[in-house]
């Protein structure tokens, strides 16, 4: 089912607009998001010290960070707000069906 280079992670079901949740991709844990409808992933350890960004809050495409803070564009991985001073790596996220797939980082 899965299209080449891209594994399902989960269904659109589980993740309501405003929600966050971990979800494994091969050995990475990825944090997946639900912004208005549309879905995005990021890796799920902050850039500043590994906090679990799904565990944090998601404010339209702002992930912060539940342990210092730090901000994250969850579209594109890009910091917004210190303390982090580096991105974290976004990654393509396709809809088949009911199906959320996700495949190689964004350039
Ligand atoms: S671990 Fe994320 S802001 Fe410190």
């Amino acid at each position: 089912m899965a299209e080449s280079g891209f594994e399902k992670v989960a269904e659109t079901s589980e993740l309501s607009p405003g929600e966050m949740k971990s979800v494994q991709l091969s050995q990475e844990e990825l944090c997946l998001a639900n912004v208005d409808g549309n879905f995005y992933a990021i890796e799920n350890s902050c850039s500043h010290m590994g906090g679990p960004l799904a565990s944090g809050e998601l404010d339209g495409e702002q992930v912060e960070c539940p342990l210092h803070g730090a901000i994250f564009n969850v579209v594109t991985g890009e910091v917004q707000n210190p303390p982090a001073r580096d991105g974290v790596q976004a990654r393509e996220v396709r809809i088949s069906g009911n199906d959320i797939l996700v495949g190689p980082p964004k350039p």
